[in-house]
């Protein structure tokens, strides 16, 4: 019998609000496996909430630094982890080939309702906090779908979904 365990990493990718932080925690618990959030990472290294990175340096400053986060990453051999990443982190295409040498790329779909549910209820995304947020997510989503799915190896539907049928989704198909 094969083993079903993945071998390399789980990447999580999808919009903010898609579940990435909170699928992470519950697929490494699930797997034993060691979680790196992206923007936590960046964080700790430039000891500056995103939120800060975004009005102190500026967005391109930290999309340099969520590459250097995958190149890190890459360089030191990561295997057997979850990696939630942030929203934008695919948007570099350079990023994309990375993310699928790392392991088995999973885009957490969700629609615009949950999407915009899940955001409301914290606002430290720098993106989500100019304008309607209905409109933003809709207008973002337009763009961003198409690197969603060049990028990952599945993609889920997550939106009617629990935290556990979301995570077993993935196991079942990893
Ligand atoms: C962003 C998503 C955020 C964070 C930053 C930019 C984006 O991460 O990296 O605010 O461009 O979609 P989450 O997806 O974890 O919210």
């Amino acid at each position: 019998t094969t083993n079903t365990m993945p071998a390399r990493n789980i990447i999580l990718v999808g919009f903010m609000g898609s579940g990435k932080s909170t699928i992470g925690r519950e697929l490494g618990k699930l797997l034993s496996y060691p979680l790196i959030d992206t923007d936590s990472k960046i964080e700790e290294l430039e000891k500056l909430s995103v939120a800060d990175i975004f009005s102190l340096r500026g967005e391109s400053y930290f999309r340099n630094c969520e590459t250097q986060a995958v190149d890190q990453l890459i360089s030191d051999g990561v295997t057997h982890h979850i990696i939630a990443t942030g929203g934008g982190l695919p948007i570099k295409e350079q990023n994309r080939p990375l993310l699928r040498e790392l392991g088995y790329v999973v885009w957490l779909d969700a629609n615009t309702d949950t999407l915009l549910e899940r955001t409301s209820r914290n606002s430290k995304r720098p993106l989500l906090q100019t304008g309607n947020p209905r409109e933003t997510i809709e207008k973002m989503l337009n763009q961003r779908n198409a690197i969603y799915r060049e990028v990952s190896h599945l993609r889920l539907q997550t939106s009617g979904l629990n935290i556990a049928e979301t995570a077993h989704g993935i196991l079942e198909s990893a």
